[in-house]
C-alpha cells in the first residue's frame, strides 16, 4: 500500500489526528479480533498524543483490558530513569489508563542491550503464544503483527533504534536488534524492533515535526532509496499502511 501523507498546520492539530485514528483502528481491531496491539515509539514528538489518550474522552473509547502494549525501541537504563521510553509513557498515560499490568511487555533497559533483546524476543514469543488467534503469525517466525505501530525519526533519517550504516544479519533474521552504538547526547546502548516485525505492522504512524527534520524527510519520502543512510526507509510494511503525519515546517519539501 503507498503510504499516505497528512501534513498539520501545527503539532496540536497533527496529535489530536493521530490519536482519532489510534481510537479508530483500536476499535476495529477490538471488534474484529478481540484484542489491540499498539507499540509505541520514544522520543519528544508523541508526548502529546500520549497526553491526549490520557483524557477521559479517549480512555472511555478504548477496551484497555483488550489492549496490549509493547516498544518499538528502548534505551537501556532502568525503567524509572529519564531517558527510559516506558518511564515516558508510563507517566504521561499508561499509568492513568484501566491497563492490567500483565499487558504491558516492557522491553528491560536495566539488562545490557545483548540480554534485553533476548527477554523482549521472549516476551514476543510469548504473547504470539499466548494469543495464537490474533493477530496472526508470519510463516515460521513468530511474534506479533501489531495493529499499530508508532514510530519517529531523526534528523539522520534514523527511527525506532535502526541507525544509518549497514544493515547486519542479525537485523534482517531476528525480531530484536541490541544496539551498542553511541548516538548524539542521547543513550547510546539500546534495543530496537527490526525492520521484520515492524513491516508485518497492520498500521504504522511516523510523527515528524520541525524545519530540522524537513530535508531528510523529502529525501526518505522522494529521494533514490538508501537504506543504509535513512533507516526509516527500511519501514515498508508487506501489506500494511504507513501514514505519516508531518506539521508545515517539516513538510515544507513533501507538499
Ligand atoms: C527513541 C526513538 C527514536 C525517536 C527519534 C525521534 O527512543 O529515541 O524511538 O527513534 O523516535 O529519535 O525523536 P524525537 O521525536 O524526539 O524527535
Amino acid at each position: 500500500m503507498p503510504p499516505r501523507l497528512l501534513i498539520f498546520d501545527d503539532y496540536e492539530s497533527l496529535s489530536r489526528i493521530a490519536v482519532e485514528m489510534l481510537v479508530y483502528i483500536a476499535r476495529t481491531a477490538i471488534a474484529e479480533r478481540g484484542l489491540f496491539t499498539l507499540a509505541l515509539s520514544g522520543g519528544g514528538t508523541p508526548q502529546r498524543l500520549f497526553e491526549f489518550l490520557a483524557r477521559v474522552e479517549y480512555i472511555e473509547q478504548i477496551s484497555w483490558p483488550q489492549t496490549f502494549i509493547f516498544w518499538g525501541d528502548e534505551r537501556c537504563v532502568p525503567p524509572d530513569q529519564d531517558g527510559s521510553n516506558y518511564k515516558q509513557a508510563y507517566h504521561t498515560f499508561l499509568g492513568k489508563v484501566p491497563l492490567p499490568p500483565e499487558n504491558i511487555y516492557r522491553i528491560r533497559g536495566e539488562y545490557p542491550p545483548e540480554d534485553a533483546a533476548d527477554d523482549y524476543t521472549q516476551q514476543l514469543l510469548d504473547f504470539a503464544a499466548l494469543y495464537p488467534a490474533a493477530p496472526p503469525l508470519a510463516t515460521g517466525v513468530r511474534f506479533p503483527h501489531f495493529d499499530l505501530v508508532l514510530l519517529g525519526m531523526g534528523s539522520d533519517g534514523h527511527t525506532a533504534s535502526l541507525f544509518p550504516g549497514p544493515i547486519t544479519e542479525r537485523e534482517r533474521t531476528s525480531p530484536t536488534l541490541p544496539v551498542t552504538a553511541h548516538y548524539q547526547e542521547r543513550p547510546a546502548r539500546r534495543v530496537s524492533l527490526t525492520p521484520l516485525v515492524f513491516n508485518a505492522a497492520e498500521n504504522i504512524f511516523f510523527l515528524v515535526t520541525g524545519a530540522a527534520k524537513a530535508e531528510t524527510l523529502r529525501a526518505v519520502l522522494h529521494g533514490a532509496p538508501d537504506l543504509e543512510r535513512f533507516p526509516a526507509q527500511r519501514i515498508q510494511p508487506t501489506e500494511g499502511q504507513v501514514t505519516w503525519f508531518v506539521d508545515e515546517e517539516a513538510g515544507c519539501y513533501v507538499k
